[in-house]
């Protein structure tokens, strides 16, 4: 998730970009940069960090220009310097771009300009590549060397280009990453997102995938992928500045609930090839050493660490390593058992959590492997692990943890199914079912979506509760624990989870005539054993609400109200099963008007023991 903007006209480009980039802060700010075309000749500055740290070094004067290109980054590939910032020059410096998004061949197209252009790549990223193919093919028409260098490119992209030889074009091309122009007065903007623009101008077009746009002072011309133009409706937008940040949300939570099948998608994305194997970046485990581990210890707090719990049950199950959960705020004050046959799995959205840091230093000290889990790029965590496995999941805003949490359940298929298939402990026929349903998941999860009305007016019932109870069994528990998180979190209401099972063991005491028990009843092979739970606290006159999967109807009956998901295996259920409760805790907490992105008293990394 990065942000592109770009300007061609009379005034200077270099403030209308920066100002641009500003408002794109969210989709990434962990470097920036901008290319200008001055006289002729293009003029390059970058910086890593915010925004601000670009605008100071572009003060002077003797930088600026009539047309331009800007981004500002949310690392994937390649830690978050100044050198990996983009724009991304050609080797021979007239051509410059800018890139949202993941080149998924980029490796491939790297060793091919090596080999055959003797190309010298100055950073790690996939977007350099970029530049580098459409020098190639570049004879002083931009679009058609921007066309050509695509056809080769697989993967999600936005790239904007503009060349020394041309200080009135800016080319243009999309295909699943957002991207609009901009129509201004004796001037116009290309953009990845509305927010961008709002200064300047109201009325954009929207560019659809495989189209090319040549945005020049007078005119903005789109192309199909065969250069037949497009006559393309212009759109009006109404947003105020603040709801276009949020995409024409409410709260960046809703926005980031909503942008849970594309982050899945994107951490799924180039991790599963065409025969359907698992291939993972950044994990350098070899059999040998997968073989030798003996102890597994998943340790993270929150919202991850409930991600532990239900990868513990992956790993188990897929690799049959014995698999351990800690909170990392306890594990760093034990005295853990951990050798060189232990792996350390740490896992965080941020990178920055000082529990999950000091934990995961404990281990080091005592000779554990570190693998983290992790959202952030280059953040203290990574950079002091063994291995990585990132969450692709884009800038999470929200204090509230919701696509990181969905895409870390990710990262465990992923790492369980990579361990189970080199240890020869998952049978092929079980490896490629759950393939398959992870390729399914993002069409899914769209679909869970749908229930947002349904469960809206289940939480309209219940936002003057003081105490909410979930329980569930399986991974059902780590989602009543998720499920219950989020609600404490944003809407300050007690609420509490328990596996199931442990009712009778004292806390059914606390049940009163219509106390609400929201149960979790995804997993099949332990659907009878609820059943009998709901039963129970009816017996006792409480309110509840069922989870299942379609087609489960017997819950129907028995409960008071139930939120229904996709069909699914009961490996996959509690990344569906999360999404209604995210969406159940987010309309109580609006009925009882929190603030929902930043709730009282908590911060969305706590860098502080
Ligand atoms: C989750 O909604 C909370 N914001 C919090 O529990 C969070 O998950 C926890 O602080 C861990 O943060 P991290 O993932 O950045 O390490």
């Amino acid at each position: 998730m990065c942000g592109i903007v770009g300007y061609v006209g009379d005034e200077s480009a270099k403030e209308i970009i920066i100002s641009g980039l500003k408002s794109l802060e969210y989709r990434g700010y962990d470097s920036a940069g901008i290319a200008l075309n001055k006289d002729g000749k293009l003029l390059l500055r970058k910086e890593s960090g915010v925004i601000g740290n670009l605008e100071k070094r572009i003060k002077k004067n003797d930088f600026d220009g009539n047309i331009g290109i800007g981004h500002t980054r949310w690392a994937t590939h390649g830690a978050p310097i100044r050198e990996n910032a983009h724009p991304h020059l050609s080797c021979d410096g007239r051509i410059a771009i800018v890139h949202n998004g993941i080149i998924e061949n980029y490796m491939e197209l790297k060793s091919w300009l090596i080999k055959n252009h003797n190309v010298e790549f100055k950073s790690e990223t996939d977007s350099e590549v970029i530049a580098q193919l459409i020098c190639v093919y570049y004879n002083g028409d931009l679009v058609d060397a921007v066309r050509k260098a695509v056809e080769r490119m697989r993967g999600a992209y936005a790239i904007g280009a503009i060349s020394a030889d041309d200080e009135d074009r800016i080319v243009a091309v999309r295909k699943d990453a957002p991207l609009i122009a901009g129509i201004g007065k004796g001037c116009n903007y290309l953009a990845s997102d509305i927010p961008a623009l709002l200064k300047y101008t109201r009325d954009i077009y929207l560019i659809e995938n495989g189209e090319i746009v040549v945005v020049s002072r007078g005119d903005i011309k789109i192309f199909d992928e065969d250069m037949t133009r497009v006559k393309r409706e212009k759109m009006h937008v109404t947003w105020d500045a603040a709801a276009a940040e949020k995409g024409g949300y409410e709260h960046f939570m809703k926005k980031e609930i909503y942008e849970q099948p594309e982050a899945v998608n994107k951490t799924l994305e180039g991790r599963i090839n065409a025969k359907g194997e698992v291939k993972l970046d950044g994990i350098k485990l070899t059999k040998k050493e997968l073989d030798s581990i003996s102890r597994i210890y998943i340790v993270a707090c929150g919202t991850a660490y409930h991600a532990g719990m239900q990868g513990k049950e992956l790993i188990e199950n897929f690799a049959r390593i014995p698999t351990e959960t800690d909170l990392a705020s306890e594990f760093r004050y034990r005295d853990p058992i951990i050798d060189e046959n232990t792996l350390f799995i740490c896992v965080s959205q941020s990178g920055e959590t000082s529990d999950t840091i000091e934990a995961m230093r404990e281990a080091k000290r005592r000779g554990a492997r570190i693998l983290s889990i992790c959202n952030v790029v280059g953040s203290s965590i990574t950079r002091e692990s063994d291995d990585v496995l990132y969450t692709w999941a884009g800038p999470e805003i929200a204090v509230a943890s919701t696509k990181a949490y969905t895409t870390q359940l990710v990262c465990f298929f992923l790492l369980a199914l990579y361990m189970g298939k080199t240890r020869n402990t998952l049978p092929r026929k079980e490896y490629d079912r759950i393939v398959d349903e992870l390729k399914k998941l993002p069409a899914k999860m769209s679909d869970v979506l749908g229930a947002d009305d349904h469960v809206a007016r289940l939480a309209s019932k219940f936002a003057v509760r003081e105490q909410i109870f979930y329980i569930g069994r399986g991974s059902d528990v780590g989602t009543a624990y998720e499920a219950s998180l989020k609600l404490k979190e944003i809407s300050y209401i007690n609420s509490f989870a328990i596996a199931a099972g442990e009712l009778k063991h004292g806390t059914i005491a606390l049940i009163n005539r219509g106390t609400l028990f929201v149960v979790l009843a995804t997993q099949d092979r332990l659907y009878e054993k609820m059943l009998s739970n709901i039963e129970e606290i009816k017996a006792r006159h409480a309110y509840v609400v069922g989870v299942a999967k379609k087609g489960n109807n017997r819950i129907r009956r028995i409960s008071d109200d139930t939120i229904m998901i996709p069909e699914c295996s009961d490996e996959v259920a509690p990344i569906l099963a999360v999404v209604p409760m995210q969406l159940f805790a987010y309309h109580i907490a609006k009925l009882r008007k929190r603030d929902i992105d930043k709730p009282r008293n908590l911060a969305k990394s706590v860098t502080v023991e």
